[in-house]
């Protein structure tokens, strides 16, 4: 009999795994990260990559067929290569991809590329050397773009950049990524601005909406019409400019949630799983792992954890309480 996929209780399937392998990173996004006093976890509670493979065969075992690695920054992990080429060998695993924010990714790209890996989606708000700066709090514009043209010559496909959109600060940023993105054939995917920042700099009036973007590219650019039949568990709302030209992407989490079409679990870098990005409860898996559980033991701790899932993250009702940890300890 087959193994019955990881259905919740309202009934999504969920085959789609992210894994945060650091929550350590080499800049500091104010979306994200505080600037200064960043207490991250101890080396001793990060799982191994052993564990972490170990974790991802059961999960394979259950129905998930895709992952994508996150962090913190997941190249500042050491030997990363090396997990991503345990990760394509688990049977049933199909699609692997990584989020990175590309400061290493010039140095690090051919040994990526070599371990397998071909997806590729970097975070990048702005083209704008000062912006970057205010938003990252590092001038690391110039290594990222590095990094970009490096994934494009060597062949990663595809590279998406994700743009976080925040009002009062990157509507100079929206045409000129999206120009960016024209030219080299890489999708802008914008995504709205999520609580999630640990230091509650979020409100709803900093929202830049996916409307409001749609509008600037439409003035700006030219029509955009959206594109028909994609996959309903993306959470990216994709359209194409009317001349041809390249797309555009946007995560609407907030104006407009797409949580009853989720089919993502999480494993943070210290072993906890989070049925949400936003979930206040987690469960934890390390445990398990190191005092050698077994596969059905692993396999009983992600039932669990799912149990436990809601039906949407709530942004901006009364109800919604911000996750405890900050974005970088959960992982994108
Ligand atoms: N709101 C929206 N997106 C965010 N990210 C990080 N913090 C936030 C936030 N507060 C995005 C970054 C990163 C991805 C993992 O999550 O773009 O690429
Ligand atoms: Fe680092 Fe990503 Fe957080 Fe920016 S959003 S500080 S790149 S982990």
């Amino acid at each position: 009999m087959a193994t019955p996929p990881l259905v919740d209780s309202f009934g999504r399937v969920h085959d789609n795994l992210r894994i945060s392998v650091t929550d350590r990173c080499n800049i500091r996004c104010f979306y994200c990260m505080p600037e200064e006093g960043v207490e991250y976890m101890d080396r001793a509670d990060i799982l191994s990559f052993e564990e972490i493979e170990r974790f991802v065969r059961v999960a394979a075992s259950l129905g998930v067929t895709k992952i994508r690695i996150t962090g913190g920054e997941p190249l500042v992990r050491r030997d990363l290569p090396v997990l991503i080429e345990k990760l394509l060998s688990v049977p049933g695993i199909r699609d692997l991809a990584l989020t990175t924010n590309a400061v290493l990714l010039q140095d690090q790209a051919k040994a990526l590329y070599g371990a397998g890996l071909r997806r590729l989606n970097v975070h990048l708000d702005t083209l704008d050397r000062a912006r970057f700066f205010e938003i990252t709090r590092r001038d690391e514009l110039q290594r990222v773009l590095a990094g970009i043209d490096e994934s494009l010559r060597l062949g990663f496909d595809p590279v998406k950049i994700n743009a976080v959109a925040v009002k009062d600060l990157t509507e100079a940023d929206i045409v000129p990524l999206a120009r960016f993105g024209r030219e080299r054939g890489v999708e802008i995917r914008y995504i709205e601005f999520m609580p999630l920042d640990g230091q509650s700099l979020w409100g709803r009036s900093r929202v830049l909406t996916q409307d409001a973007m749609i509008a600037m590219l439409t003035r700006e650019i030219g029509p955009l019409e959206a594109i028909p039949g994609r996959d309903p568990s993306a959470p990216a709302s994709e359209y194409r400019f009317l001349d041809g030209a390249g797309t555009v992407g946007f995560i609407a989490s907030v104006s407009k949630p797409f949580c009853m079409n989720c089919n993502r679990i999480r494993l943070t870098s210290d072993g906890k799983l989070r049925y949400c990005l936003f979930a206040i409860e987690e469960t934890d898996v390390k445990e398990l792992l190191r005092r050698g559980g077994s596969d059905d033991e692993i396999g009983a701790v992600i039932r669990s954890n799912l149990r436990e899932k809601w039906a949407g993250h709530q942004i901006g009702t009364p109800q919604f309480v911000a996750p405890p940890r900050p974005m970088h300890a959960i992982g994108g």
